[in-house]
């Protein structure tokens, strides 16, 4: 409270008091949530997992999961491989993709796991990896948009939009969208899966998608992208009820992966040991994909195999009712007219 205070420049009116008393409540809030955020808290919830939920096999369908190179999409590729599915990779880097395809046909021993390069961040690479992968004509039963990144400074993609946008938004977004018809060719079964964050309790929906405040901030940024994909996949939900897809978002917890080490250092190295492992961060995703869909909540968002709120008690992060002006603009921005 007195550091809030002091931040003022004149005497506190009774408004500048509740509105840093909220402030000041909603990082303690956030804070204390992230807690079970970590390892232990993983511990703890996992004596109510049942061991039947994960014993299922995904022998003759067909999963892409983006971000696949690493951390937790390497994983997921890695389990839903090991559980006899064909898998695609998609990797931005030819180099990387490769070195784990190769390790995740070796360790699971399955050798329908494939490579696709594309850069999420590229709305007509994105068009030509779907279009490419679409006149392949298989039904795809799992598309799991895990690819992300928290880019600290202000930096333009290919196509001049601001980075964590075009991945972590528009590139979820197009993927999304332009998958549709072979998600549908797998229904009623077919399910996205987008990895979201905890992250995003902490910011109310924004329709100012590329941050045009001029001192800008990559870790609100990033949590007001995932905000976004958690207020489109309720939406998504919504508008293609009818076409057997499910559609889910999750938070992975806080896991140590190359991501984390690199966008936040000091808070990597300060956790180290005490966050989850990339096994552990992909473990609800996997759940997500196997789980019988009368017992999943369309449009929800999961944290450790459960339904979690989209919005914390105390925290004033609203609604999401601005979503069909912003899916106005990516729809502006990608060309996809549907
Ligand atoms: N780790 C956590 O604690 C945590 C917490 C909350 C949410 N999440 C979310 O979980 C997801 C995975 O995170 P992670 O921690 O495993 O991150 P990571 O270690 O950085 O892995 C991210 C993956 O996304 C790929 N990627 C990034 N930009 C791309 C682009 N333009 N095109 C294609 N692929 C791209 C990366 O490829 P390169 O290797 O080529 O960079 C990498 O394969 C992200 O969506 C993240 O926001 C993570």
């Amino acid at each position: 409270m007195k550091a809030g205070l002091s931040r003022l420049r004149r005497p506190p009116s009774s408004f500048d008091i509740v509105e840093i008393e909220k402030e000041e409540h909603q990082h303690v809030e956030v804070w204390v949530g992230t807690l079970k955020w970590w390892s232990a808290g993983m511990a703890v919830h996992s004596k109510n997992f049942r061991v039947e939920d994960m014993q299922g096999r995904m022998d003759g369908k067909n999963c892409v999961v983006t971000g696949a190179n690493t951390g937790i999409g390497f994983s997921t590729a890695q389990d839903l491989a090991s559980r006899g599915a064909s898998v695609y990779l998609l990797c931005r880097s030819k180099e990387r993709g490769e070195a784990a395809l190769s390790r995740i046909q070796s360790i699971t021993g399955n050798q329908n796991v494939y490579l696709e390069v594309c850069d999420l961040s590229s709305v007509s690479e994105i068009k030509s990896f779907t279009a490419k992968f679409s006149s392949k004509g298989a039904p795809l039963h799992v598309l799991v948009n895990n690819a992300g990144i928290l880019e600290r400074n202000c930096i333009k993609s290919s196509e001049g939009l601001e980075m964590n946008f075009a991945v972590n938004v528009l590139g979820t977004y197009v993927m999304t969208e332009s998958m549709l018809p072979l998600l549908e060719k797998a229904a009623p079964d077919a399910r996205i899966i987008t990895v979201s964050s905890g992250g995003m309790y902490s910011t109310p929906l924004t329709t100012d998608l590329q941050f045009s405040e001029e001192n800008f901030d990559g870790v609100m940024q990033y949590a007001r992208n995932k905000r976004v994909q958690v207020a489109l996949t309720e939406k998504w939900a919504e508008k293609y009820k009818d076409k057997g897809i499910g559609f889910y978002s999750m938070h992975p917890g806080w896991a140590e992966t190359p991501g984390v080490s690199k966008s936040l250092p000091g808070f990597s190295q300060r956790l180290s040991g005490k966050l989850r492992t990339w096994e552990e961060g992909a473990d609800t995703i996997i759940w997500l994909a196997l789980q019988p869909k009368e017992k999943l909540m369309p449009g929800g968002f999961y944290f450790d195999r459960a339904e979690a709120p989209k919005h914390l008690p105390f925290v004033a992060t609203g609604s999401h009712a601005a979503i069909d002006s912003i899916i106005h603009n990516l729809r502006s921005l990608s060309g996809i007219t549907t």
